[in-house]
Formats: C-alpha cells, structure tokens, sequence
C-alpha cells in the first residue's frame, strides 16, 4: 500500500513538473511601428492611446518590439531628430516604468526616418543600448537577436547610412531598403534551430511585399516612376529581397513583422506570415490600388493609380488585374486602422491578436472612437 502511495506521488510530482515546464514555456509579446507625428516629432495622443490600451489590458505581456520610425527625424539637424527620440521615450516612459514587463521593456529598430543623417545612427544606438552586441560588425547595437524561453527573436536595421566619418556631410551615401548581412543571418537561425527553439521571429522596418504606400521603396528598393524593363540594380534589390525572404522560409520562420506602411495587413508567404503593424500613430495610407473602371483615377493621399503600380505589380508577382487583390497573396487581410499586435505563445501555437482604432472621417492621423480587437489568427507551428 505504502508503495502504491509512493508511486502515485510519484506519477503527480512528475505530471505537474510537465505541466509547470510546459506552462513555464508560454508567454506573451507585442509589436508596433511608425509613431511619428506632429507633437515633437510624434504623435503622442495615439501613440499614448494604444500603449495606455496595452499596458492596462495585456497585462501578461513580457515585452514590446518597436519596428522604427519613432520620430519624425531631421535630414539635416541630427540634434532635433535625438532630441525628438528622448521625448519619445518619455511618452513610453508607462511602458518602461511597467512592472508587469521584464527588460529591455521595448526592443527597438531602427527606421529610415532615424537614418537620415551620418550622425543618426550613432544617436540612436547611444540612445537605445539595452540590446544585445551580438550583431554583424557594421550594425553592432542596431541588429542584434536572442532567446527568450524558447522562442528566438531576431531584429534587422534595414535602413543605414555612413559608416566612415561622421563629420563628412558632404558624403551623401543614402543606404535604405534592404537586409544587408544575409551570412549573418543564415548563421544567426542556423545556431537557434540547432538549439531546438520552438518559433523564430524577424522583425526590420520595411516591408518585403508592400501592401500600400510603399510599393516603389520596400525592401525592394524600386524607385519612384518605375517603368519596366527592370535595370540591373533594381534587379539586385529585388534579389536581395528574395533572398531574405527565401531564408525566413528555409528556417521555418514563423513571422517576419515590420512597419514603413501606415496600414495593417497580413499574408502568409512560402509559409512565413509577413504582418505589417505599420502604424501607431503616423498618418493612415491607403492599400496598394486595385483595378477599377478607371484604372487612371488618381488616388487620395498622392498615392500611385492602378496603372502607375502595374510595373510593380509584374516585377513584384503580384496577383493583380481584373478581381484581385494587388497583393503577393490571394488570402492577404488587412485593415486601415491604427493599431498595435499581440503574440500569446504556447506549446504548439501561437494566438495573434490585433488592437486598433480606427481613424476619424476626412482624416489620416486622427482617432474616433474605441481602440478594441480588429483581428485574430492562429499561426501553426
Ligand atoms: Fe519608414
């Protein structure tokens, strides 16, 4: 008899273990994007408004990604655009100060708008050095990965400038729209996957299939006016890009998040989900123009018509024309809405849930209404 007890503490000692570990597995994280506005570079009533939103109601989540586009920034005064990034900090600072989340409390990357001057990104990492230094050698503090239980996060700069003298202004060297370091990459996922992590995320700011008001400088970097035939070194980005994408997908990545399009959209491609959480307070774009009755009909906000996007839609393999959705994917979701994403990890799955409002009438960077749950999906193992 004292045996059979024995064996049957024994049974339930290691039942509930399994289930603690298990248990110990889950948790949760949140991403959001472009908050730049007109409030120091900021805007600060619907940036304020979302994390507010957040904190109050996700209160089981551990942290924040930021995928960049913070501030307004500056091009020629990089003392503005640093100056508009410690206000920023200072409308986060609920999130920082928020005892329900664990360090770094944000995870940040860098946008274009935070790489418009030399001195940039110098500021920037100075500003945000609760990172891992385990990036490549030219973007130390601005990409940089980690495990957290048994998820590995990965955060990529796609936006950088000069890496040489940064009092040489003269040097105009733009270096925008594209993931840089792909051996770095490859390298950084083959470690994690050799480590049995359970999910892979990537997060960068620009987005690798545009779904509106990017299509000519995602991380395709096409240009403005594109007209085929395509040029040798808009080839290249378009490479580049796939090869990105082809590595998210070799490695079973199980989402790639970014922002660079004001606008919320998702779409599983090659089985990696791109999520586009592309506004948290930046002025609302619309979605890439579909075809209409009038397909030369000019768009609101100056944005491309339908004929205008067609050379990018061919290049890009987009399914467009008569019935379709001008999109990578035919089951492409999105909504224009402000908004901040939800991860709730588990042993198997992943529950994804969206949180946004919508904008108020005639306007693009203006709230009405209640911010609640917009959008729901599960993202498989
Ligand atoms: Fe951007």
């Amino acid at each position: 008899m004292k045996n059979r007890i024995s064996i049957l503490l024994l049974i339930i000692f290691h039942l509930s273990f399994l289930t603690f570990n298990l248990f110990a597995q889950e948790f949760s994280f949140a991403a959001m994007s472009d908050s730049r506005g007109k409030y120091n570079g900021i805007n600060e009533p619907i940036l304020s408004a979302l994390t507010e939103h957040l904190i109050t109601n996700q209160t089981e989540v551990d942290f924040l990604f930021f995928m960049g586009d913070l501030v307004d920034g500056s091009d020629i005064y990089p003392d503005s655009t640093l100056a508009e990034l410690k206000y920023w900090k200072k409308v986060m600072s609920s999130v920082y100060n928020n005892s329900n989340m664990v360090w770094p409390y944000i995870w940040p990357v860098i946008g274009n708008h935070e790489a418009q001057h030399p001195k940039d990104a110098i500021n920037f990492r100075s500003l945000f050095n609760d990172v891992f230094m385990n990036g490549p050698e030219d973007e130390m503090g601005l990409t940089y990965s980690f495990d957290y239980k048994n998820v590995h996060f990965v955060c990529i700069n796609s936006e950088r400038w000069y890496y040489g003298d940064p009092e040489d202004t003269t040097d105009d060297r733009r270096d925008w729209h594209y993931v840089k370091n792909l051996d770095w990459l490859i390298n950084d996922l083959q470690q994690a996957r050799a480590r049995n992590v359970n999910f892979i995320f990537v997060f960068s700011h620009d987005v690798p299939f545009p779904i509106g008001g990017h299509l000519h400088d995602g991380l395709p970097n096409l240009g403005e006016d594109f007209i085929l035939p395509i040029d040798s070194t808009k080839q290249w980005y378009v490479d580049q890009r796939d090869k990105f994408w082809q590595i998210l997908v070799d490695f079973k990545v199980s989402a790639y998040l970014c922002g660079h399009e004001h606008i919320y959209g998702r779409q599983a491609i090659g089985g990696v989900y791109q999520i586009v959480a592309g506004s948290s307070g930046a002025p609302l774009y619309e979605f890439n123009p579909t075809y209409n009755a009038q397909p030369d009909s000019i768009m609101p906000y100056g944005e491309m018509s339908y004929n205008d996007a067609v050379p990018y839609y061919k290049v890009l393999k987009y399914n467009y024309g008569p019935g379709k959705n001008s999109q990578h994917s035919k089951d492409f979701f999105g909504l224009r809405a402000f908004q901040y994403v939800t991860f709730h990890v588990k042993e198997d799955i992943i529950h994804v849930q969206t949180y946004g409002v919508y904008p108020r009438e005639n306007t693009d960077d203006e709230m009405e209404g209640e911010i609640g749950l917009i959008d729901e999906f599960i993202i498989d193992k």
